[in-house]
């Protein structure tokens, strides 16, 4: 569905959430090859850090003509300095800067940045305006439901951000302190739907499947939806989360051919942005996302999660095709006993999403666990 976020015009109101040290250029262009995504948005940036014009932060901005549109994501908590670093992402022909509030890391909060901004209104509404009246691109912003349950600030912040020009908020339901534990607060959301007046809010979290997503929509009002961690594992979600609201059909899972297909364009996008050496050792926690839907994966896994050239991952696909063999029927599907849960039809059903949502995802290990 067409949508707009201020005087953006978007395919879709389905977005890609920013997932740090994931959503890199190659993913986001699988992710976009594979359709149904309406805005993808960077891994958060240092304002300061891009200002300085630092090695790796231009990394994170790397792109591309065809990774359009794109949102950067910045982090930072000195107004002139958050300014600067959208109007230099402006001239470089970003779609709409993005301001993160809801990163809960010390570092990021010591300075006053990320979900520190939600505790700080007076504060945190100056530095946005002093943002939105300097670019002519949208400014949006997200954040959690605030710091924790007796402090739900975000339906006030919002209705903040909104009078200060802010084009759209994104709401993860949860607070800074339930960090991923337990669910999804969806009437928290639907509470910011309720304080803005006109501008659009995009529900977030826990949205794996498109009974998922439909229930995000149906029970918040929110009018986007973005998927972080659900569009890891499974980077069809977008196509498949926009024919179930178009049609209430869900479609068919890719086969394995179709999934080793794209696996294997993502690692030829990374060598080709990281290098060889780093864009195979930054894949090794890529592929096992990929493998969870093989069915048993332990011989692809072990191998690869040591991957050092494009050759071996070539080498390790084929080694693995012959060993899967034996787990397959005469028509070469894999049998029902085999299937992993989370593909199996009852599994799936529309009576349990909230057993699809707890099982299937789990938060990505690395430096941020504690998102
Ligand atoms: C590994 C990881 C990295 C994340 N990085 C960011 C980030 O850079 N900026 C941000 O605003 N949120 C970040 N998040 C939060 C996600 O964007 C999203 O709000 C959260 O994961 C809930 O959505 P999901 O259940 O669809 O993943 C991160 C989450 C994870 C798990």
């Amino acid at each position: 569905m067409p949508f707009r976020i201020g005087s953006l015009e978007l395919g879709s109101n389905l977005f890609l959430s920013p997932l740090a040290g994931y959503t890199n250029l190659p993913f986001r262009l699988i992710i976009r090859e594979i359709g149904g995504v309406g805005l993808c948005t960077t891994d958060l940036v240092n304002a300061r850090s891009l200002l300085e014009k630092n090695r790796k932060a231009l990394k994170l901005i790397e792109s591309s003509p065809v990774d359009r549109p794109l949102s950067v994501q910045l982090f930072g908590a000195v107004p002139e300095e958050m300014r600067d670093a959208a109007l230099f992402l402006e001239a470089q022909g970003v779609a709409s800067v993005d301001i993160n509030m809801g990163c809960p890391v010390r570092k990021v909060c010591k300075v006053g940045g990320g979900s520190a901004m939600m505790t700080e209104h007076d504060k945190t509404s100056r530095l946005v305006k002093m943002m939105v009246d300097a670019l002519k691109i949208p400014v949006t912003c997200k954040m959690r439901l605030g710091w924790d349950d007796a402090n739900i600030t975000a339906p006030n912040l919002a209705r903040v951000l909104e009078d200060v020009g802010v084009a759209a908020i994104s709401v993860h339901g949860r607070t800074r302190e339930q960090g991923f534990s337990g669910r999804v607060n969806l009437e928290g959301i639907h509470s910011v739907v309720k304080a803005v007046k006109h501008i659009p809010v995009i529900g977030n979290g826990d949205i794996t499947t498109p009974e998922a997503a439909k229930m995000m929509f149906d029970q918040t009002g929110c009018s986007a939806i973005s998927v972080g961690r659900g569009a890891f594992y499974n980077p069809w979600i977008f196509r498949h989360i926009a024919r179930f609201l178009a049609t209430g059909e869900t479609p068919p899972e890719p086969d394995f051919e179709e999934r080793v297909g794209v696996m294997s364009r993502h690692l030829g996008m990374m060598v080709e942005v990281f290098g060889e050496e780093l864009g195979c050792r930054m894949f090794r926690k890529v592929a096992p996302w990929y493998s969870k839907r093989f069915g048993p994966a332990a011989e692809f896994n072990r191998r690869v999660v040591i991957l050092h050239t494009r050759a071996e991952f070539d080498d390790i696909v084929n080694s693995y095709r012959t060993w899967r063999q034996q787990f397959l029927d005469d028509t070469q599907k894999l049998r029902p006993q085999y299937a992993p849960r989370d593909m199996q039809p009852s599994f799936m059903s529309a009576e349990e999403p909230e057993a699809v949502r707890r099982t299937s995802i789990p938060v990505p290990k690395g430096p941020n666990e504690l998102w």
